[in-house]
Formats: C-alpha cells, sequence, structure tokens
C-alpha cells in the first residue's frame, strides 16, 4: 500500500509538468542545487538540534551547569530547540520526497523512524511524569534517577538517530542483493522494485557461513576438434 504511493511519487507523479518527463521526485533529485542545500541545511540544524538537547541532558544528569537550576538552562534554549527540530523534521520529510521509494525499503531509514518515535515518545514521558514535580529538584546539582535515566535514553536515542541518517546513504543492505532472510523482510524488499534476493538461495547454506568454492570450470564439449593427427607413414603395398 505505502510502497504502491511511493513508487507512483517516485516514478510517475509530475512526469507530465516537468522538463525531459521526470517525475517531480527525481527533479528534486537531479537538481542542481536543492537537494545539497536541503542536506546541508538538514545537517546544520540537526546540529544545533543535538547541540541543545545535549546541554539540558548534561545538566539532567548533573555533569554540566550544575549551579543553574534546570528550568533557567532549558528555558533559555527551548526555542532553539524547537526551531531547529521544525527545521530537520521538514526538510527530512522533503529530502524523502527526493526518493521515496528507495527510502522506504532502506533499512537504515527504517530503523531510523523507530529510533525517532522512541527518542520522541521519550520526551513526551520526560514532560508528562518527569517534570511533574520538576519544582523540588530543579536546583539540586544531581537530579533524581528517573530525570536521569530520561537523559541518558535521549542522548542514547538521538545520537542512535543521528548514526542510522548518516547510514541511509550506504547501499550495504540494498534490495535485490543477496543477503539474509531477516534483512530482506525488514526492508520490505519483496514488494520492492529491486525486489528479494535470499542470501540462503544463493548460497545453498544457512546465512553468514562462507561461500562455497567457486564452481570448477565448464568440462570442454564432447567433440571438441581432434588434436592435430600425428603424421603416419603411407601403408606400404
Ligand atoms: C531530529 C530528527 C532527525 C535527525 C537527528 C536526522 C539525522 C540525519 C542525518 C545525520 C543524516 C545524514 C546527513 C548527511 O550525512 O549528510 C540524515 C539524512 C537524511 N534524513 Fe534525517 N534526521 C532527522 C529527521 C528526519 C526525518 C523526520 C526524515 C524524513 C521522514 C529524515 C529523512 C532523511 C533523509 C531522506 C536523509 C538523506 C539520506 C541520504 O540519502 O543521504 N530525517 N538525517
Amino acid at each position: 500500500m505505502l510502497h504502491d504511493l511511493f513508487h507512483w511519487m517516485q516514478n510517475e507523479w509530475g512526469v507530465e509538468h516537468t522538463v525531459y518527463g521526470r517525475s517531480f521526485s527525481q527533479a528534486l533529485l537531479e537538481s542542481l542545487n536543492a537537494w545539497g542545500l536541503l542536506e546541508g541545511t538538514h545537517l546544520l540544524m540537526l546540529m544545533l538540534f543535538f547541540g541543545t538537547i545535549l546541554m539540558v541532558d548534561l545538566r539532567l544528569l548533573g555533569v554540566a551547569f550544575k549551579e543553574q537550576p534546570v528550568s533557567v538552562i532549558s528555558n533559555k534554549i527551548l526555542k532553539l530547540t524547537v526551531f531547529s527540530m521544525v527545521v530537520v523534521m521538514v526538510t527530512g520529510v522533503v529530502l524523502f520526497f527526493s526518493k521515496p521509494e528507495e527510502y522506504w525499503h532502506n533499512i537504515w531509514f527504517r530503523t531510523k523512524l523507530v529510533l525517532l518515535a522512541v527518542a520522541i515518545i521519550n520526551v513526551a514521558v520526560f514532560h508528562k511524569l518527569v517534570q511533574k514535580n520538576q519544582a523540588e529538584w530543579d536546583s539540586a546539582p544531581k537530579p533524581p534517577s528517573k530525570a536521569r535515566i530520561s537523559a541518558i535514553i535521549s542522548i542514547a536515542s538521538w545520537v542512535a538517530v543521528i548514526g542510522c541518517g548518516r547510514l541511509i546513504a550506504y547501499n550495504w543492505f540494498e534490495c535485490g542483493k543477496p543477503q539474509p532472510a531477516w534483512v530482506n523482510s525488514a526492508q520490505g524488499c519483496a514488494i520492492s522494485s529491486k525486489g528479494a534476493m535470499d542470501m540462503d538461495a544463493v548460497t545453498g547454506t544457512a546465512a553468514g557461513v562462507d561461500l562455497p568454492p567457486e564452481t570448477p570450470a565448464e568440462t570442454p564439449p564432447a567433440e571438441a576438434p581432434a588434436a592435430e593427427a600425428p603424421a603416419t607413414q603411407p601403408e606400404a603395398k
């Protein structure tokens, strides 16, 4: 269902409106500057985003800015966090639009979305539950364990999102390559345009086991041209 939508977006949407009959997605991907500017903006803004998040998390862990109440640190930088998050999300969605079908079947992209959900849920839990009695520990050099756990989950999940974002660009696990069945299934290769190729089917062995030695060279055809006949003496009559 989503595959069909993304396939249509990537290959068909807009072909009649663009030069050279490309889809809107292909036109964006092949544009001279737009894609690069988008990716650059995505990257720069996520640095600002993660930088501000890290400042608050380090304060929650009781590692940095201990002499300042948590609320002072977070109130000062919250606007920057929200602004950079909005820009990262918007540029991310537009980047996705440039190759929706490929990204949709990319294991790093899928993992990134799952981790993004984990990170966002952690923010929600922090605001709803952890911050409920913030007044009691706001000025404590070392906030309570629930605040510190939340900070650790936050740092770990955002670092993992950034790592997966970086890895999207590599085609190590591209659909259509021989690879373990769980990789094919995790990224939905069977319904992608490139198809799924199971490593077991290719090698005849369990995934992860060394490839068998090369198949022996083909045996020469049975009716190979005879080697030069040896010179024979004419029979004496
Ligand atoms: C705070 C949230 C996000 C973070 C931390 C993040 C992180 C990253 C990173 C580190 C890169 C690699 C940049 C580079 O190497 O130049 C990247 C690229 C990308 N991101 Fe995000 N991203 C976020 C949100 C999103 C969202 C919401 C989407 C789309 C739904 C998205 C889609 C993409 C795409 C399509 C690429 C380009 C991959 C490529 O072909 O190189 N990102 N992201």
